[in-house]
């Protein structure tokens, strides 16, 4: 094995090239390729080094707290690490903040008019199309223009600005945007946290007059957000709060806070809502500027943006534009997408073009507005100005893959594309293999992943855009192969921490918008639900499991405790009986009846559920090392839930009363049922399989281990024939059916071809890539962080090749297969310093780092 080494990866606090710091607590992330015997961190201000490890075994993540750092100080972070032959440095900026320390700025607000607030609506009114929201424009507020303009009587040698909002905004110096991000300060439960960015302004500021200039809108805190589609559900009023600092070579300083110098003016943008859309009116003179009024002291608890901002990442020309069969003008960019539309039109001045958003054309190939609900119009609108107009909405984002384009001929629309927005993600695992539909379904479920890592982990880009916890509970292993989801997931689950209520309840949407938490409240008692709320254990676990990384796990422990203390209260004997719970949601044969599938499902899910989170639990006290006691009491409590579902819920035949697919999936993933019993339950979940049709009938809760659990118990062949499926439900029946993103319900498009009004882009379902990865693409993770693999693809699942690789905190894992004329060719790229196992026809071989190619002879 070479000796050669490099640095794949090196993150502080879990974001890379640059990351903003608000502690003095930093985890230093530094993934590897090749054989690092030790590490070293050292920190860097103007020059000199401020802070200095110390010599260290190399691991991939360390943890240091009380670290010597100032306030609002730029620092170079330097990694290095070395083996007998080489030292490679890695270096990274960091920018601090506040620190705590108060904000000098207070908050300014435009003039305006304070915003409407939405009447409220019963539960079944979020799910019916209703056209008097479509439209109706008025009621929406203008965003903001705002200016400061300001004389510096010397070129400063660094110029920071600290800012955020009420609403949402974007900053220009000079005349120059200040740098590609959307929407910031972004989504947080701003009750309790707002988050603040930090500029550096140096290279755009100069000597004499300079022109700082924002645009501010609605966003979370006006708009129309969540399920329900209500405004102003943090403020009914735009603000804007801003430091600008300067400091000078002669050791001087000097700072412009938001306050009654600066000014501000209705926008060329009309509105912009979140979910409803944006108009600009290029056609009109800017309005007067007039002077903003100081809105108080900043009393938020704010904290610099923990997370890569959201920008755009990718920009798609459209695949085709089309005339529908109604005879109207349809952009196809091929691919659903979160996003928005960008064009350049040439019209005449006044000309107003409008702009429908869908994800999905309805049978006769005509558009087809897919999402119901108040307030989920997706509608863009611009008025042209004088010869070519640009038109990118600012301040909004959609799910679609069509636009409708009405008010243009073809022959003015001079570019239209589509522009995909998001939080920036790392690429980390990759899977294809000889069967095109697998290759899709990947496909798929990457887009799927983009399209809901916008700011926090959304279940879909157009009705909700909303933190849902069960969605990604469901969906974190597989999120979490493909990306690096570590600083964009520890950042949300601050969030969670911080809305955990005192009773130790975790809500079912983080952040959980004020009028989601009423909603739930009175139609369902209760703003928690087994498996959802169980997220703040689980996917601080997963995380852990997929990157190693123990800070994660210390983090949350106090979260993750109180929970189980939640659990625990509204049990009985064992049993989680109080409380609301989605069930197993949305199980195919209870389609048109999801709280039906809910309720017969509620008891049988909590209960697993409460076996599978209380064993998750346990695992992190035992990494944590814990005391004695507590892992002694919880592994006791354990045993008692799983001898509760033995007794009280598994007929001693294995039949489950509800007798559905999911509750023996569950009953089986609880560990509950063991030795005869556990395979009394398999073998009915296989029956119930077979007497379906050879199809699942799985929610969302199950789902995501019925494949595991087939193949735990002996039953790999039906789990491959579910996979390879083709009728609904069925992963590749979507694939057949046109899918670029993975579906919401598995009936998003009917076996009769009619098209329903359902979300197009939820990544919940795509859960199975985990499966795929590891059993066709053979790659499994055996310890936390790819401390061990366990190449193990399965030759006879039918393909002809398969290749899936990953990157690890020890270098690149990867594995190649393929079928040759007398037996299978294998090859393997094993990271250093990881044990490796090739598991062949139930033999465990050691494999040793490097790359190995195997040529296996004979039926495998
Ligand atoms: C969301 C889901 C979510 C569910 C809760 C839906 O409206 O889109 O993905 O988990 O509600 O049951």
């Amino acid at each position: 094995m070479s000796k050669c080494l490099a640095i794949t990866h090196f993150q502080v606090n879990r974001q890379e090239n640059i990351a903003l710091i608000d502690g003095r607590e930093l985890v230093f992330s530094l993934w590897i390729e090749g054989r690092a015997q030790t590490m070293r961190f050292g920190l860097f201000t103007e020059g000199a080094q401020c802070w200095d490890s110390g010599e260290m075994q190399w691991a991939p993540h360390c943890s240091f707290s009380g670290l010597p750092m100032k306030v609002k100080t730029d620092y170079v972070a330097v990694a290095e690490i070395k083996n007998e032959e080489s030292v490679i440095e890695a270096r990274m900026e960091l920018r601090t903040g506040l620190m705590g320390e108060p904000w000098i700025a207070q908050w300014i607000e435009p003039e305006q008019d304070a915003a409407v607030r939405e009447r409220d609506i019963e539960f079944f009114e979020q799910f019916v199309p209703m056209p008097d929201h479509f439209g109706g424009h008025d009621r929406l507020k203008p965003a903001q223009e705002l200016r400061r303009v300001f004389e510096l009587k010397d070129l400063p040698e660094r110029t920071v600005l600290y800012a955020s909002a009420h609403g949402v905004y974007s900053l220009w110096m000079n005349g120059e945007r200040v740098d590609a991000r959307r929407l910031a300060p972004e989504t947080t439960p701003y009750e309790q946290l707002l988050y603040y960015q930090i500029y550096d302004l140096t290279g755009l500021v100069q000597k004499g007059e300079n022109e700082l200039r924002i645009l501010l809108a609605d966003g979370w805190w006006i708009g129309r957000i969540g399920l329900t589609g209500h405004s102003c559900q943090y403020g009914d009023r735009l603000g804007f709060l801003g430091q600008l600092e300067f400091a000078y070579s002669d050791g001087q300083t000097e700072c412009i806070v938001t306050d009654g110098q600066f000014e501000s003016r209705c926008s060329h943008i009309c509105y912009a809502d979140l979910l409803m859309g944006e108009k600009w009116d290029m056609s009109v003179s800017p309005a007067q500027w007039k002077a903003c009024k100081p809105a108080g002291a900043v009393s938020e608890n704010m904290l610099a943006q923990p997370i890569a901002p959201v920008s755009s990442w990718t920009v798609l020309e459209p695949a085709a534009l089309i005339t529908t069969p109604r005879g109207e003008l349809v952009a196809d960019f091929g691919q659903c997408l979160a996003g928005v539309p960008e064009l350049v039109l040439n019209c005449p001045k006044g000309t107003k073009v409008v702009l429908d958003l869908c994800e999905v054309l309805d049978e006769q190939g005509n558009f087809f507005r897919n999402i119901l609900g108040r307030n989920k119009d997706q509608q863009d609108v611009v008025i042209c100005g004088e010869g070519n107009t640009y038109f990118c909405p600012e301040f909004t984002y959609h799910g679609f893959r069509y636009v409708r384009i009405e008010g243009a001929a073809r022959d003015q629309i001079k570019s239209v594309r589509a522009v995909a927005v998001g939080t920036p993600l790392e690429k980390l695992g990759s899977f294809s293999c000889s069967d095109p539909r697998l290759n899709q379904l990947q496909h798929n479920i990457r887009w799927s992943t983009r399209s809901n890592m916008v700011s926090v982990p959304t279940d879909c880009p157009q009705r909700e855009k909303a933190g849902w916890t069960g969605d990604i509970m469901a969906f974190a292993p597989t999120g979490c192969f493909n990306y690096d989801l570590s600083g964009f997931l520890v950042g949300w689950l601050g969030q969670m921490r911080l809305s955990q209520t005192e009773d130790g309840g975790i809500p079912v949407v983080i952040p959980s918008y004020p009028e989601q938490t009423a909603m739930q409240a009175k139609t369902f008692g209760g703003n928690t639900s087994a498996a959802w709320s169980d997220a703040c254990v689980l996917v601080p676990l997963e995380l852990y499991r997929a990157y190693g990384d123990k800070q994660i796990l210390r983090d949350n422990l106090e979260m993750m405790t109180n929970w189980m203390g939640f659990i625990d209260r509204a049990s009985n004997d064992y049993l989680w009986t109080e409380g609301f719970h989605f069930g197993d949601w949305l199980i195919p044969s209870y389609q048109d009846d999801p709280m039906g599938g809910a309720a017969v499902t509620r008891q049988v899910i909590a209960a697993c559920q409460y076996a599978v989170t209380a064993k998750a639990y346990l695992e992190v006290l035992e990494i944590l090392d814990e005391p004695r006691q507590v892992q002694d009491h919880f592994r006791a409590l354990l045993g008692e839930i799983r001898r509760t579902i033995r007794e009280k819920l598994i007929d001693p035949d294995g039949r489950i009363p509800g007798d559905l697919q999911g509750m023996y999936v569950m009953a089986l993933y609880s560990g509950a049922p063991e030795g005869e019993l556990a395979q009394k339950v398999a073998d009915r979940l296989v029956e119930l399989i077979e007497h379906n049709g050879g199809s699942l009938d799985t929610g969302f809760v199950s789902v995501p281990h019925l494949l595991d659990m087939l193949t735990e118990y002996g039953h790999k062949d039906l789990a491959w024939k579910l996979l390879f499926r083709t009728e609904s439900p069925g992963w590749l029946y979507q694939v057949e059916h046109g899918a670029t993103t993975i579906w919401e319900n598995w009936n998003a498009i009917r076996p009769d071809g009619s098209v329903t009004t359902s979300s197009f882009n939820h990544y919940a379902l795509g859960c199975v890539g985990d499966w795929i990865y590891q059993h066709i693409g053979g790659l499994r993770p055996t310890a936390a962080g790819w401390r061990a693999i366990e190449f193990a693809p399965d030759f006879d699942c039918g393909l002809e090749w398969a290749s899936c690789s990953r990157i690890t905190a020890y270098g690149l894992a990867a594995c190649y297969w393929c079928k040759t004329e007398d037996g299978v060719r294998v090859e393997l790229s094993v990271p250093c310093g990881v044990t490796a196992h090739l598991i062949l026809q139930g033999e465990k071989h050691e494999l040793t780092a490097g790359n190995h190619v195997l040529l296996l002879k004979g039926k495998m």
